[in-house]
């Protein structure tokens, strides 16, 4: 996808998790003690998590996945300990560093294998793949290109694409126009609040998406933590 808003806001997520937010990125996914709000957060992402596996299948020798913006590695390394041969990718090199470290220090022998890359997700430099996971990486983009990237990903795509979005809530609603009134308040790119029938619309408005069919989706809200998670299937 090439398009001059799209690589804006890339540009923007890269600068904010692989400077403004790689230690604390770093530290909320360590065992190490965070504060209240964050623990809330972990414990959402840890449920998300779960469910985006729970989605998967159990045996995973033979099969490729692309773990698309793969943060610091978690969800990576599970699909691994299940046998696949995973491929993830983030913007961030700090973190795809961090990941592969953790991954070597804790997890030497895999049943699988994890290859690392910092770069963009959907470049097909990658490869093709039976399943994508997509966990709360698209939650910075707007629902058009929500779409497109899902589109680019469905073209190497055999099985499955599992995503995340942040549903438009009045609560994220609200801190979406704050966010809007005081742009320096917070250097975070603001979350893109999607209503899920115009994102369902745009998905199914993409060419490489016809034939695919909505299948699971599931909420995970705990505290600070809101995302919902959808399953795509071909
Ligand atoms: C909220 S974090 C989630 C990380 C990981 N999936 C997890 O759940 O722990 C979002 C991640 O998506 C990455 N990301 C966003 N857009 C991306 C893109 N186009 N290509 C690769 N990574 C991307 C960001 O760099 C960031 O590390």
């Amino acid at each position: 996808m090439n398009s001059t808003a799209y690589e804006q806001r890339r540009s923007q997520i890269e600068h904010y998790f692989d400077r403004t937010a790689a230690q604390a990125w770093a530290r909320l996914t360590s065992n190490e003690p965070v504060g209240r709000i964050r623990a809330t957060v972990r414990a959402g992402r840890e449920q998300m998590r779960q469910t985006l596996l729970s989605w998967l299948p159990q045996d995973m020798r033979g099969l490729r996945l692309l773990d698309a913006g793969c943060g610091t590695g978690a969800l990576a390394l599970q699909a691994a300990l299940r046998g696949a041969e995973v491929v993830a990718i983030d913007l961030s090199p700090t973190l795809v560093q961090l990941a592969a470290e953790r991954m070597a220090a804790e997890h030497p022998h895999l049943p699988g294998s994890v290859r690392f890359g910092a770069g963009d997700m959907l470049s097909p430099e990658w490869g093709t793949f039976d399943h994508v996971v997509c966990m709360d990486s698209l939650i910075h983009y707007d629902t058009p290109h929500i779409a497109q990237a899902l589109g680019t990903l469905a073209e190497r795509t055999r099985a499955a694409i599992l995503f995340t979005y942040a549903p438009r809530t009045p609560l994220l609603a609200a801190m979406h126009s704050v966010g809007r009134l005081f742009p320096r308040s917070d250097r975070s790119p603001a979350l893109s609040p999607v209503n899920g029938q115009a994102l369902q619309q745009a998905i199914q408005a993409q060419p490489a998406l016809q034939g695919w069919q909505a299948a699971r989706t599931q909420r995970i809200a705990q505290g600070f933590y809101t995302s919902q998670a959808w399953e795509w299937l071909r």
